[in-house]
């Protein structure tokens, strides 16, 4: 059965179907003509229509038309996302409220349908991820949550034969920091200690496989002990739980790190959690904030501050607009390679179709749901 929603081919063999034999009037009528080109170039796109802090009832399922297409840029035929929590933040209204409606999705992986005249380095039919910079971000409401999305060329990256669809589809958001947050926490080098909030989450996982590859100890918070055994199975060096059964968190991460303390911190929760992994820190070190996953507010001992440690927020976004392009094809290639060479397994899970977003978002943030959730489409 063909997919009329989907594929445009099929919608013209469905629609001209009934009027074949009337095929040479078809082509003398402008109108007719106009109407299968208006057709045709019909897509698919999840529209935010209204806010809903607390679900997701103001996400719907909406006709977008074929854009122009400028001539640097490519139309990308969007073929798999990964449900992130920036998502979910933008959807529920805690990034800002920018007008509506607004089409999410702050990564995909598809398939390049056609190329601005312009554009070099991408030929139709390549498979490419989209990597979002200070001049195009899929946050700034033509996300990828649509059947195509149009992309300047400079934001996208090809992805290799070897790489999964579900792999590379995970590459910006969560491998690129990952990359990235090693990066800004290099002072937890070779055989020091790192410690990070939410340890169990599919980023704080892919931390743990970088680390490990090279030789950074990790020590882990996460907020449910039943996580631990599963998280020291993947090999990481330590992990403790905020849930009380360790007793004082940061007296726990000590006695892990046999009393040294770690070189640098990671944090995507705030609050206490903040404050446990900084008051662990080595005088002058810092703490990378990236997330606000247990809410808006973070603390940190006052000791601390006068002990020379740090904050230090870091935005995707904002690190890859402030690189050369040899860096960023430096960065970009070497992430490539660490999902190439499979050094880090992104944890996947349940696909849904881009007309089952409402649920796909649910699930995302179901407690036990396995892994990172995809919307898919043709
Ligand atoms: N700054 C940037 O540029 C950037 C880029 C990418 C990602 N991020 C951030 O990175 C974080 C992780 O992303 P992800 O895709 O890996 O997320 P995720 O796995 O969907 O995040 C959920 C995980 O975090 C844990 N968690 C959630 N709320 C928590 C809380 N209040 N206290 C402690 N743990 C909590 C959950 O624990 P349970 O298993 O117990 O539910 C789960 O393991 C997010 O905050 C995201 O926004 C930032």
């Amino acid at each position: 059965m063909p997919c009329i929603a989907c594929n445009p081919s099929d919608l013209l063999a469905f629609v001209a179907k009934p009027i074949l034999p009337q095929r040479s009037h078809v082509k003398r009528s402008p109108r007719l003509r106009q109407t299968f080109t208006l057709i045709l170039n019909q897509y698919k796109a999840v529209k935010l229509t209204k806010w809903d802090p607390q679900g997701f009832d103001g996400l719907e399922i909406q006709d977008v038309h074929k854009p122009e297409i400028g001539s640097a840029e490519v139309l990308v035929r969007v073929k798999l996302r990964p449900v992130n929590p920036a998502d979910i933040s933008l959807i529920q209204g805690r990034m800002g409220r920018p007008p509506l409606p607004l089409i999410p999705g702050t990564e995909g992986l598809g398939v390049v349908e056609e190329c601005g005249p312009e554009v070099k380095r991408f030929q139709a039919g390549q498979r490419v991820v989209c990597v979002p910079s200070k001049a195009w971000s899929a946050l700034d409401g033509s996300g990828s949550w649509q059947q195509v999305m149009l992309v300047p060329e400079a934001n996208l990256y090809p992805v290799p034969d070897e790489v999964v669809d579900k792999v590379a589809a995970q590459f910006s958001v969560t491998t690129l920091t990952v990359y990235a947050l090693l990066e800004a926490a290099a002072a937890a080098s070779e055989g020091k200690w790192l410690a990070q909030t939410a340890g169990g989450s599919f980023l704080g996982r892919q931390v743990i496989s970088l680390a490990k590859h090279r030789g950074i100890k990790v020590v882990n918070l996460v907020r449910r002990a039943a996580q631990k055994e599963e998280l020291l199975s993947l090999g990481t060096d330590a992990v403790v739980a905020t849930d009380g059964s360790d007793g004082d968190v940061t007296a726990k991460i000590l006695e892990c790190t046999g009393g040294q303390g770690v070189s640098a911190a990671l944090d995507c929760v705030g609050g206490d959690a903040t404050r446990a992994v900084t008051a662990s820190l080595l005088p002058g070190g810092s703490t990378i904030i990236y997330g606000a996953l247990g809410g808006p507010v973070l603390q940190m001992n006052i000791l601390d501050v006068f002990l020379g440690k740090s904050l230090k927020p870091f935005i995707l976004r904002q690190w890859l607009s402030g690189m050369d392009n040899e860096r960023r094809e430096q960065v970009l290639g070497e992430t490539m390679s660490l999902l190439r060479q499979g050094i880090i397994e992104p944890y996947t899970g349940k696909v849904f179709a881009l007309e089952e977003a409402r649920a796909a978002a649910a699930e995302s943030i179901r407690e036990g749901r396995g892994g990172k959730v995809y919307i898919a489409s043709e």
